[in-house]
Parts: structure tokens; C-alpha cells; sequence
């Protein structure tokens, strides 16, 4: 077949002369082909976006296949109590650590900082002393790789932060929330314009291609025959483009593509209220009360340790101080004022919940303070930093039961558990182990 034929084919969908198949059998095989490549280039440009962001944060020697996503579980349950990536908690802020100290080092650090103390390593006993001989717990039963995970969440966050803009961190330093959404939405941001440029290039090329075309046919119109000099002359007109199968189809698909995603959106988000941080009546502060003044939690939480339910103080707590501390530093008299008139008056003040388990859940609190011996600050995270509380866990049945796998029972002179560990020759159990995942255990 000469081939300004196939050329002419190509310009349109014309059947072979002879062959009675439809033009439609004909439009869809060729359409079936370039859809097919239009979505290996998407496919192909949207991995090739997702290989070009992980390495966008380089991470330091001795880390470079660490998991950050293993570590940052590890960091939140184990090290947020006392560290965050860019403020100094209880210990310092670890972002930049390992530009200061090496990774070995570290490993020996967080296994038992106190051994490394005695031993008399410079670096550990200034540090220690700059925080004035606070203890660090020692972490022995995490592997090197644990720890490097650990470093790697804490440098890549530590990154991120640097690299994000100032909003970002917003006054209640809630790094964790801030970064976590800002990631998210520059990811896919990334992609979207990855995927408009590569399908701006490919209509490019198309254009040029289809002038190509053109001319070589026009230097070849005395073989034409006459539908074929018509094709060639065609004007381009936007109506014809308008009313085409192929524009038609691509409409369709753009329709169908957003409303698949909004759907899983919103199929993914249903019962997450993780980061929720609603406002409150009355502009009153963690960040102020427990980390600036270190009032204890059960001070105003006065079930967290006894019963059930942890408690919101009442204006009674308040006023202890109150009656007599009757401006503050960030609103003078105006934010007090409303306590006391809450007292005055004898009313509640309406602070919105921000936790809620669905009632088919049971959870405890002392059960969990006391017995178990967790701090607060493991489901609740760096409370001292917030200005406004927000639900730091996810509360859903996973993140439960993921601690109880976990989680070592803190048994130590209990005599019940003594029984227990008897029963295991001695040996540590999980609460998993100590039925834990017992459904009825949670679940009325
Ligand atoms: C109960 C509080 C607490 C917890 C929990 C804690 N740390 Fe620390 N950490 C400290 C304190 C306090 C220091 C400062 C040194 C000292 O006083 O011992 C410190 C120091 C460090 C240092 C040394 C920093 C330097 O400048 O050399 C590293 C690294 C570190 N912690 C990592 C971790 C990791 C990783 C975890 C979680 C697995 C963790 N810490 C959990 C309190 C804590
Ligand atoms: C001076 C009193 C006071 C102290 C001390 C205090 N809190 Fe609170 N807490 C409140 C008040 C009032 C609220 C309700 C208003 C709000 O959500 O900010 C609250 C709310 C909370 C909530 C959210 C409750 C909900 O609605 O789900 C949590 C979690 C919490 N506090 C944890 C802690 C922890 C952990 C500590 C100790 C590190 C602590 N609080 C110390 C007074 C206090
Ligand atoms: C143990 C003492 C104590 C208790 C209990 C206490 N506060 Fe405070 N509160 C303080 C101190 C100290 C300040 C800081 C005053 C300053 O900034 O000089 C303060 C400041 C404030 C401020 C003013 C913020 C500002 O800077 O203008 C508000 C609002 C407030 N508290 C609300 C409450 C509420 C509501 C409760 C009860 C849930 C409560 N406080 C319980 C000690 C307490
Ligand atoms: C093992 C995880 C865990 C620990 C540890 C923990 N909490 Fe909670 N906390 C929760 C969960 C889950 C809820 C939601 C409970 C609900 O909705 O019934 C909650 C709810 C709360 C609330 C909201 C009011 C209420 O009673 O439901 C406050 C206040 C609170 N916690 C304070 C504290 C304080 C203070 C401590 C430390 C003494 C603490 N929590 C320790 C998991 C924990
Ligand atoms: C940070 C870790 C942690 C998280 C998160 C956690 N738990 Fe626990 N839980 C424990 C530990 C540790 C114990 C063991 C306490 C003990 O020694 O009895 C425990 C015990 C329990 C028990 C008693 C189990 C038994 O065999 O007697 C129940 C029920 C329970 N948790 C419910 C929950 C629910 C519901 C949630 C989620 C809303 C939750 N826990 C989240 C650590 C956790
Ligand atoms: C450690 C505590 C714990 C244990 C053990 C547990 N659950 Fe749950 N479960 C929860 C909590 C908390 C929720 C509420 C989570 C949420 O709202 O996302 C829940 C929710 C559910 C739901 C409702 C889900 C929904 O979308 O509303 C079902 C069904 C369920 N659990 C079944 C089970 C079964 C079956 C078992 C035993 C194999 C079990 N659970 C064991 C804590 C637990």
C-alpha cells in the first residue's frame, strides 16, 4: 500500500476500498490503541513523579534504606512525650540530630543513654547535663533498624518543615498534623502538573505530526483522489471537534474520573476525625496551663487516673486560680472574665468534645493510666504544646489493637500478674497475649 494512503488513514478513520467493515469497528480499534497509550504515558509519568519525591529529602549516612513511615509509629508512641522534631519538649528537639551526632552513637543513645553516660562519652554527659540530669528512658528492646527508622521519620519531618512555608506551623506547632496534610496535597499537586505538561507536550507532538502529514501529502495531491483532496483541504472547525465521538469520550472520562475520586475521598474520611480541633468558648490553653505553668493533667482531669472517663474540669477547678489570678498575658482581664462569669452565673461552659468513641467501644482510662502505666502524652501526644487541643490519634479499632500487640503489660508487683507470669515461666506478656483482642473485651 503506497504510503501516502496510509497517511491519509491516519488523518482520518478511512476503510480500506472494498473492505464493507464500519468506520466504527475501525474507530475503535485505533481509538483503543491510543487511549492505551495515552494511559501508559500517564501511568508512566505518575510513577515516575512518585520515584522523583522520595528522594527529594536526602537522608544522612547510614539511613539510606531506613523506613520513615515504620519509624514515625515508633517515634509517636515512644519519644513524643518527651521530643518533637523542632521544639525542646522534656528533651531536645531531635530534628538535625544526626548532623551532630553519628548513627552508631545514637543506636548506643536511645538503647540506654545511661550506660552511655557512665562510660564516660563526652556528647552524652553534656547533654545530659544541659537538661539537667533528666533520665531518658533506655529503649533495649528496639533493633538498630527500629532506631534508624526512628532517625529517618525525624529528619525527613525535620525537612519538610524546613522546606514548608511558615504557615505550616501555626501557632499551636501541631508539626505532626501541619506536615502530614501539606505533604499530601504538594504530592498530588506534583502529579496533576506532571500530567498536564506531559498531555500538553503529547498535543504538541500530535500537531506537529498531523502538519507533517499535511505537507507531505500535499506534495503528493496529484495521486489523491477526491475525498482524499477534500480530507487534505479540510478547514479545522471547533463545532466538528465539539460534536466528535473522541471529544465526547474524553468529556465522559474527565466526569467519571472526578466523581470516582470524590467518592473514595470521601469513602476514606468517614469516622476519621484524627487532627479535629474545634474552637472553644473559652480561648483556654495547654500549651499555657501544663506546659508553661506544669499544672499535673489530673489536677483538672481528675478521673484519668481513677475511673473511666478522664473528666473535663468544672468551673469550680478553675477558679481555685482564678479567684485570684484574674488576667493573663495573652488576653489581660477579657478571657478570664468569661470563667468567672460562667461562675457567677452558675453555668456550665459549654467546651466541645473533641474525643468520642462510638458507644460500641468500651475504653478505660484508669485501666490504661494506672494499670498499664501509660502516659498521656502517648494517645493524647505533646498536649504541653497545644494551644488548642486536637485528636492526636486515630481512635479506630486498628490503633487499639496495634498497641495491644505490642505493648508489654506493666505487671511489676501486681500480684495478679505475678500469677500470670508464673504461668509463662516467668516470661513478659503482650497484652495481646493477656487477651487483649478479645472482641467482648472492647466491645459490650
Ligand atoms: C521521658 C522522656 C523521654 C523519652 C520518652 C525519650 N527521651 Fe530522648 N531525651 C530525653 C531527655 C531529657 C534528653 C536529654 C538528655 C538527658 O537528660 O538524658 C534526651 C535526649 C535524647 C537524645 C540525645 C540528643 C542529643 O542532643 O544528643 C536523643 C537522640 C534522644 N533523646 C532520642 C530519643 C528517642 C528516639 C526516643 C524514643 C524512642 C526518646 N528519646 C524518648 C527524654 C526522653
Ligand atoms: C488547668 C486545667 C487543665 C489541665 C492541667 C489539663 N487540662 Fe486537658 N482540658 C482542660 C479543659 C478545660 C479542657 C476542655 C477544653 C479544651 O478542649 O481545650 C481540656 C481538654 C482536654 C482534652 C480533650 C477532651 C475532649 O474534649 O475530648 C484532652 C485529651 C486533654 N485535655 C488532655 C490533657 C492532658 C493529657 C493533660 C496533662 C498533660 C491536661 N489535659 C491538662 C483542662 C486542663
Ligand atoms: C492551678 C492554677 C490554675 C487553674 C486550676 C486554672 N488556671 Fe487558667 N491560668 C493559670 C495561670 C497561672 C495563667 C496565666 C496567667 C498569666 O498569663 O499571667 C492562666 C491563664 C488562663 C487564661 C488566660 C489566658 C491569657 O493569657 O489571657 C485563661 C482563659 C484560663 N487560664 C482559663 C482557665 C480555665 C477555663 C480553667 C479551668 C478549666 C483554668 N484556667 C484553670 C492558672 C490556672
Ligand atoms: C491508651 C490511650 C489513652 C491514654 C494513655 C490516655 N487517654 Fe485520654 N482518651 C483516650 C481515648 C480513646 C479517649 C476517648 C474516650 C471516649 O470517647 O470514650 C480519651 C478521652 C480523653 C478525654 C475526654 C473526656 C473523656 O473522659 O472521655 C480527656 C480529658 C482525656 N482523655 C485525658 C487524658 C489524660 C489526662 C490522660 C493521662 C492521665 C489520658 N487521657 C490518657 C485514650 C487515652
Ligand atoms: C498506647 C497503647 C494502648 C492503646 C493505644 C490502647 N491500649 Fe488498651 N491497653 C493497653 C495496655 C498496656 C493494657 C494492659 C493494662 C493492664 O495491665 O491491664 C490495655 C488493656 C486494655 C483493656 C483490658 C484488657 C484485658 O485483657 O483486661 C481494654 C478493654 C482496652 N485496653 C481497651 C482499649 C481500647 C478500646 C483502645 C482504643 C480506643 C485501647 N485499649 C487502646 C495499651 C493500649
Ligand atoms: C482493643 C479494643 C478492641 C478490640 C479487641 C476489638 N475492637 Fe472492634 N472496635 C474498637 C473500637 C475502638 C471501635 C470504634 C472504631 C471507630 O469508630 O473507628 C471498634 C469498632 C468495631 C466495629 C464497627 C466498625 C464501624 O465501622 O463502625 C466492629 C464491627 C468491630 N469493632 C468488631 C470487632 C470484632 C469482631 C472484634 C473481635 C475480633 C473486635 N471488634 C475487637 C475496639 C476494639
Amino acid at each position: 500500500m503506497p504510503s501516502h494512503v496510509t497517511f491519509v488513514r491516519l488523518l482520518k478513520y478511512v476503510p480500506e476500498q472494498g473492505k464493507t467493515k464500519s468506520n466504527m469497528f475501525m474507530f475503535l480499534n485505533i481509538s483503543v490503541k491510543r487511549w492505551s497509550l495515552i494511559f501508559l504515558i500517564l501511568l508512566a509519568c505518575s510513577t515516575f513523579s512518585i520515584a522523583q519525591d522520595a528522594p527529594a529529602v536526602k537522608l544522612p549516612a547510614g539511613l539510606e534504606n531506613a523506613k520513615s513511615d515504620l519509624g514515625e509509629q515508633l517515634f509517636k508512641e515512644n519519644c513524643t512525650q518527651c521530643h518533637s522534631v523542632s521544639e525542646v519538649v522534656v528533651g531536645p528537639a531531635l530534628g538535625g540530630i544526626t548532623k551532630e551526632r553519628s548513627v552508631p552513637w545514637l543506636i548506643k543513645w536511645v538503647h540506654n543513654s545511661q550506660k552511655l553516660i557512665q562510660s564516660g562519652d563526652k556528647d552524652a554527659k553534656a547533654v545530659y547535663e544541659k537538661f539537667d540530669h533528666t533520665d531518658m528512658p533506655a529503649f533495649p528492646q528496639f533493633t538498630p533498624d527500629d532506631i534508624k527508622n526512628i532517625l529517618a521519620y525525624v529528619e525527613t519531618t525535620h525537612a519538610t518543615l524546613a522546606n514548608a512555608p511558615k504557615v505550616a506551623t501555626n501557632s499551636s506547632g501541631d508539626e505532626n498534623g501541619a506536615t502530614a496534610t501539606s505533604k499530601g496535597n504538594s504530592n498530588s499537586t506534583l502529579i496533576l502538573t506532571l500530567i498536564i505538561i506531559v498531555l500538553v507536550l503529547v498535543l504538541l507532538m500530535l500537531v506537529i505530526f498531523l502538519s507533517v502529514i499535511k505537507k507531505y501529502l500535499a506534495d503528493k495531491e496529484s495521486k489523491l483522489n477526491e475525498a482524499e483532496k477534500d480530507l487534505l483541504h479540510q478547514k479545522f472547525e471547533i463545532s466538528k471537534v465539539l460534536k466528535s465521538k473522541g471529544f465526547i469520550t474524553i468529556v465522559i472520562l474527565i466526569f467519571v474520573c472526578i466523581g470516582v475520586r470524590s467518592c473514595w475521598v470521601g469513602l476514606l474520611s468517614i469516622g476519621v476525625e484524627q487532627n479535629y480541633a474545634p474552637k472553644q468558648p473559652i480561648p483556654f490553653s495547654h500549651k499555657q496551663h501544663v506546659g508553661q505553668y506544669k499544672i499535673e493533667c489530673v489536677y483538672c482531669h481528675t478521673g484519668a487516673k481513677r475511673g473511666k472517663q478522664a473528666n473535663i474540669p468544672s468551673v469550680n477547678i478553675c477558679m481555685n486560680c482564678h479567684s485570684s489570678i484574674k488576667s493573663g498575658s495573652r488576653f489581660g482581664t477579657a478571657a478570664i472574665a468569661l470563667v468567672r462569669t460562667a461562675w457567677e452565673k452558675k453555668e456550665p461552659i459549654k467546651w466541645v468534645r473533641v474525643h468520642n468513641l462510638p458507644d460500641l467501644a468500651y475504653f478505660n482510662h484508669s485501666q490504661h493510666t494506672v494499670v498499664g502505666g501509660i502516659e498521656c502524652e502517648r494517645c493524647h501526644g505533646p498536649i504541653g504544646t497545644m494551644e488548642v487541643i486536637k485528636q492526636y490519634s486515630p481512635l479506630t479499632m486498628g490503633w487499639c489493637i496495634n498497641c495491644h500487640r505490642e505493648t508489654l503489660v506493666n505487671g511489676k508487683g501486681n500480684a495478679y500478674y505475678d500469677k500470670l507470669y508464673a504461668l509463662h515461666n516467668g516470661e513478659t506478656l503482650t497484652v495481646q497475649e493477656m487477651g487483649g483482642l478479645e472482641c467482648s473485651k472492647c466491645h459490650y
